[in-house]
C-alpha cells in the first residue's frame, strides 16, 4: 500500500485498540485488561473491555470526526491520519476529553448519566448502563411513547444548572449540532459530489438513483430554508439525544440514564427534533409488530404538543417550523452517513433496516420539505407529516 492510500477500517481499529490498551495501562497499571466485543458505530470506535473484575465500555475517536468521514479521506491519507491522531489524542481539547468532563459535570449536577470510569490519552472509559433503551421500549410498548419521550426531556432539566452552563461554555461539543452537520455535509460542490455517491455500494442501481434524486431535492430545499433566523433563546442542549442514548435501567416508569453527551449551546427545539427524527426513522425502518404505527405517531404528536404548549401566538408556529426543518436535516444527515459508509465498515443493526426502507422514507422527506418551501401553515405541515410517516410505516 502506498503513502497516499485512504485509511482502512482494519488499520483504524488496530490503532484504536492499541490506544485503548495504553490508556488502560496508564489509568490502571496493576489491573489486567481483556478486550471484548466491538460495538459497531459510524462515529467512533467503541469496544467492551474488562479491567480487573470490572466490565467497561472503551471509546476512541479519530480526530473527533465520524469514522465514515475519515474513511473517505476527509482528514487526509492513512499516514496523515496516523500522525495527526497521535497529537490529537493527547490534546486536552480532544472530543473525548470534553465528553469525559461533561459526564463528570452532569453527574455532579444530578443529571443521571453513565459514570465516567476514567479518561487517558484520547480514550474514554464508561461504566455500563444496563436496561432497555428508549428505542427498545417504544417498539415494545408503543402506547407508552408519550410518557417515555416526556421522561427523556424531564430527565435533562438539570442541563440548565449554572454549574453545567459554566462547564459547557468552557468546553462545548459543537460537533453534534444538527444544523452544523448538515451544512458541513451538503454545502457547495463537495455537497453535490457527496449526494452523487449515496448508496452506490449499498443499494441496487434503481433504488440508488431514486434515493439520490430525492435526497438531492430535499437538501436543496433545506439549504434555502435554513437561512431563516433561529428563534428563541439558546439553551444548553444534550446534542445527540437519540433514543439509543436514553436507557431505563430501573424500568419504563422510572427516570432514565443518559449516555454519550454532546452538550453545547443550541436552539431550544434541537433535542426534541433529534428525538422526533430518530423515533420516526425507527418507526419507518422497524414498525412495532403487535400495534399499529399510529400508536407511536400519536404519542409523538402528543409529546410535541406538550413541548409547544407554553409558547404563544406566532412563536408556536415558528417553533414547529424549526422543528420540521431540523427533523428533516437530521434524517438526511444520518441517512447519507449510512448510505456512504464503506462496505468494510461494520454498521449498527439499525442501519440495515434503514437501507431496506430507504424508498419508504423518501416520500416523507419529499412531501414535508415541499410543504416547508411552499410556506404552508406549520400546523397543517405537521399534520401532513404525521400522516406521511404513518403511511410509510404501515405495511
Ligand atoms: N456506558 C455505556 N453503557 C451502555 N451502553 C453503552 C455505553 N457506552 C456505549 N454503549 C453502547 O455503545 C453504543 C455506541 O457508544 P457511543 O454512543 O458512546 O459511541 P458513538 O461512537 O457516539 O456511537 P453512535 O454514533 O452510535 O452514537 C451506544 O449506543 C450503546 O449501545
Ligand atoms: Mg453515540
Amino acid at each position: 500500500m502506498t503513502g497516499t492510500a485512504l485509511p482502512q477500517p482494519a488499520d483504524l481499529f488496530a490503532l484504536s485498540t492499541d490506544r485503548i490498551r495504553r490508556a488502560a495501562a496508564d489509568l490502571w497499571p496493576d489491573e489486567p485488561l481483556t478486550l471484548g466485543d466491538h460495538v459497531p458505530s459510524v462515529t467512533g470506535y467503541v469496544r467492551r473491555v474488562g479491567v480487573g473484575g470490572r466490565d467497561l465500555f472503551a471509546k476512541d475517536s479519530v480526530l473527533g470526526l465520524s469514522l465514515v468521514s475519515v474513511l473517505h479521506g476527509l482528514a487526509g491519507d492513512r499516514d496523515r491520519v496516523r500522525a495527526t491522531q497521535a497529537a490529537y489524542a493527547t490534546s486536552p481539547a480532544s472530543l473525548l476529553a470534553r465528553e469525559a468532563a461533561q459526564l463528570r459535570t452532569l453527574d455532579a449536577a444530578g443529571v443521571r448519566v453513565g459514570h465516567c470510569a476514567g479518561y487517558a490519552s484520547g480514550v474514554l472509559f464508561t461504566e455500563p448502563v444496563t436496561g432497555p433503551t428508549l428505542a427498545d421500549l417504544i417498539t415494545k410498548e408503543p402506547a407508552r411513547t408519550l410518557d417515555l419521550l416526556t421522561a427523556a426531556v424531564t430527565g435533562l432539566e438539570g442541563l440548565q444548572h449554572p454549574r453545567v452552563v459554566c462547564q459547557v461554555d468552557a468546553a462545548p461539543i459543537p460537533e453534534r449540532s444538527i444544523d452544523g452537520t448538515f451544512r458541513r455535509k451538503f454545502n457547495g460542490v463537495s455537497g453535490r459530489i457527496y449526494i452523487g455517491r449515496l448508496g452506490l455500494d449499498r443499494l441496487d442501481e434503481r433504488t440508488c438513483q431514486g434515493v439520490a434524486a430525492v435526497v438531492g431535492t430535499v437538501v436543496a430545499r433545506l439549504l434555502k430554508l435554513r437561512l431563516a433566523p433561529p428563534i428563541g433563546p439558546t439553551v444548553i442542549v444534550y446534542g445527540d439525544l437519540k433514543p439509543e442514548h436514553v436507557l431505563f435501567p430501573d424500568g419504563p416508569g422510572e427516570a432514565p440514564v443518559f449516555i454519550d453527551p454532546g452538550l453545547a449551546r443550541g436552539p431550544a427545539h434541537h433535542d426534541v427534533a433529534k428525538l422526533v427524527s430518530r423515533a420516526f426513522l425507527m418507526l419507518i425502518a422497524a414498525p412495532p409488530v403487535d400495534a399499529p404505527a399510529s400508536a407511536v405517531v400519536d404519542g409523538i404528536a402528543a409529546f410535541v404538543a406538550d413541548q409547544t404548549r407554553a409558547l404563544r401566538g406566532t412563536l408556536r408556529g415558528r417553533w414547529l417550523r424549526r422543528l420540521l426543518v431540523t427533523w428533516l436535516m437530521d434524517t438526511v444527515n444520518i441517512l447519507s452517513t449510512y448510505l456512504t459508509a464503506p462496505t468494510e465498515l461494520p454498521l449498527p443493526e439499525h442501519a440495515q433496516t434503514v437501507f431496506d426502507q430507504a424508498e419508504a422514507l423518501c416520500p416523507v422527506l419529499d412531501q414535508v420539505s415541499a410543504q416547508l418551501v411552499a410556506a404552508t401553515d406549520p400546523y397543517a405541515a405537521w399534520q401532513l407529516a404525521l400522516r406521511a410517516v404513518t403511511k410509510a410505516a404501515a405495511r
